[in-house]
């Protein structure tokens, strides 16, 4: 090191103290429109150490926050990196996030069928963590395919394609990757403001002119009641809105897997299934509700988003998006190396598929990762082969457990445990609606 070391940088006079900003919120005070951007201004800069901000949360999860404080945080979040413009795109744009489920592969044939009808879909998308799937794993088990574009590649598939699925740059909202980092590791992800703010913050520096929400209710999805995921929704609704950006969301159900799978590459052969005009009665209903929405928001609510994928258009933008980003859309699909089936104890009627339980075991055979450095296995993941309401035989299989690695078949099989009923031939299963409620912008 030389004697004569730089001269340190002279200490940025702050204008505020974080202990002062922690203390208003731990005795239940509003934050200033002023200390809201300091304080995440501060953080990113390090001028606000990470005790400092784990305390501040702790006290928005005990005492939460009101719609400007939350409007005001996501602001702040936004302006801590870069927004997208797409207003030279020559359509309109729509996008759809869900807050995350069990066997939840409605973007794959939703972008496409979106796109076939002139709406633009700008699709940034994450990996799995835990038992939630994610897309970017999913699309990955196509041969070829690729998450990562630059910004120009981003806007000239949209332009030229109408659909892009692919990951989101680290430049959008990066205040909310150390944030979440630091409420993973102190307790404080399931703060609702906490958690609308992350995610608006990113759908609004993307810079699409609508979103539509699917806010998951159930016990395979992040709000297990629907007192707190409408909550959710409603918060998030009014932030979208706030910010110019057309909302809404549909709380759906999640007490048991989408579809018939819950696994990457499982999953895409199923949305192909969908593209093709068949595919599980639930993963078309949940397409077509969130596609009429995206459309309805983005101005067009005068087409039946049904007959694209009846007469092929979806499947097209979806080959044409798949090849885009060099995958190969007539390649194989992988498949695990060992299966293992679970058979029905006795016959009557499935009453009960947990959700939460299906994607446990999908994590556990390879399909989902516990660390965000971990690989994951593409053919890995749960088939079922009925769902609740379906009548079974006693022996029938019940589900296909596929994985590369058959030593995870018994912690698998562990977390399947209870995760179903069977009861006598005649019984009622309890089962609701997918689409429980809709919640749209107050006038
Ligand atoms: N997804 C996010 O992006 N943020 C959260 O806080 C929760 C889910």
């Amino acid at each position: 090191m030389s004697r004569h070391a730089a001269p340190a940088p002279p200490r940025r006079e702050e204008p505020f103290d974080a202990v002062d900003v922690i203390r208003a919120k731990r005795d239940r005070q509003e934050l200033s429109d002023e200390q809201i951007d300091w304080v995440v201004d501060a953080y990113t800069r390090d001028a606000v150490a990470d005790e400092q901000m784990s305390a501040l949360l702790m006290a928005i999860l005990l005492n939460g926050m009101n719609r400007r404080e939350i409007s005001r945080w996501t602001t702040a979040m936004i302006s801590s990196g870069e927004r997208l413009d797409f207003s030279r795109l020559s359509r309109p744009t729509a996008d759809k996030h869900s807050t995350g489920g069990v066997g939840d592969k409605i973007t794959l044939p939703l972008a496409p069928l979106v796109a076939a009808h002139g709406v633009a879909v700008p699709q940034l998308s994450g990996r799995g963590l835990g038992h939630t799937g994610g897309t970017l794993d999913k699309l990955e088990s196509i041969p070829g395919w690729r998450a990562n574009l630059s910004n120009d590649e981003f806007f000239a598939q949209l332009e030229d394609v109408g659909a892009v699925i692919c990951a989101a740059g680290t430049g959008l909202a990066p205040a909310d990757k150390r944030l979440y980092a630091l409420r993973d590791v102190t307790g404080t992800v399931e703060a609702i403001p906490l958690i609308a703010s992350s995610i608006m913050s990113k759908k609004i520096a993307e810079g699409t002119g609508a979103l539509v929400l699917d806010v998951k209710v159930g016990t395979g999805a992040f709000m297990k009641d629907i007192d707190s995921a409408g909550e959710l929704a409603r918060t998030m609704v009014d932030l979208g809105t706030d910010a110019g950006v057309t909302t809404v969301a549909l709380l759906t159900d999640m007490s048991t897997p989408l579809g018939l799978t819950a696994g990457n590459a499982l999953e895409v052969r199923e949305s192909v299934e969908v593209l093709d005009g068949g595919g599980p009665p639930d993963v078309v209903e949940l397409t077509l509700a969130l596609a009429r929405e995206m459309l309805a928001a983005a101005g067009k609510d005068d087409v039946d988003p049904a007959d694209a994928l009846k007469d092929g258009r979806a499947m097209d933008v979806w080959r044409r998006m798949i090849s885009a980003q060099g995958g190969d859309p007539d390649a194989d699909l992988p498949v695990a190396k060992q299966t293992h089936q679970v058979l029905a104890p006795a016959g009557g009627v499935l009453t009960r598929l947990d959700a939460l339980s299906v994607g446990m075991a999908a994590w556990r055979l390879g399909a989902g990762r516990a660390r965000k450095e971990d690989p994951v296995q593409a053919g890995a993941g749960v088939q079922m082969h009925v769902k609740p309401g379906a009548l079974v035989r006693a022996g029938e299989p019940l589900m296909t457990l596929h994985t590369d690695t058959p030593e995870r078949f018994e912690r698998a099989l562990a977390s399947l445990e209870g995760a179903f009923d069977i009861a006598p031939e005649g019984a009622r299963p309890d089962i609701g609606p997918l689409v429980i409620d809709r919640i749209a912008a107050q006038p």
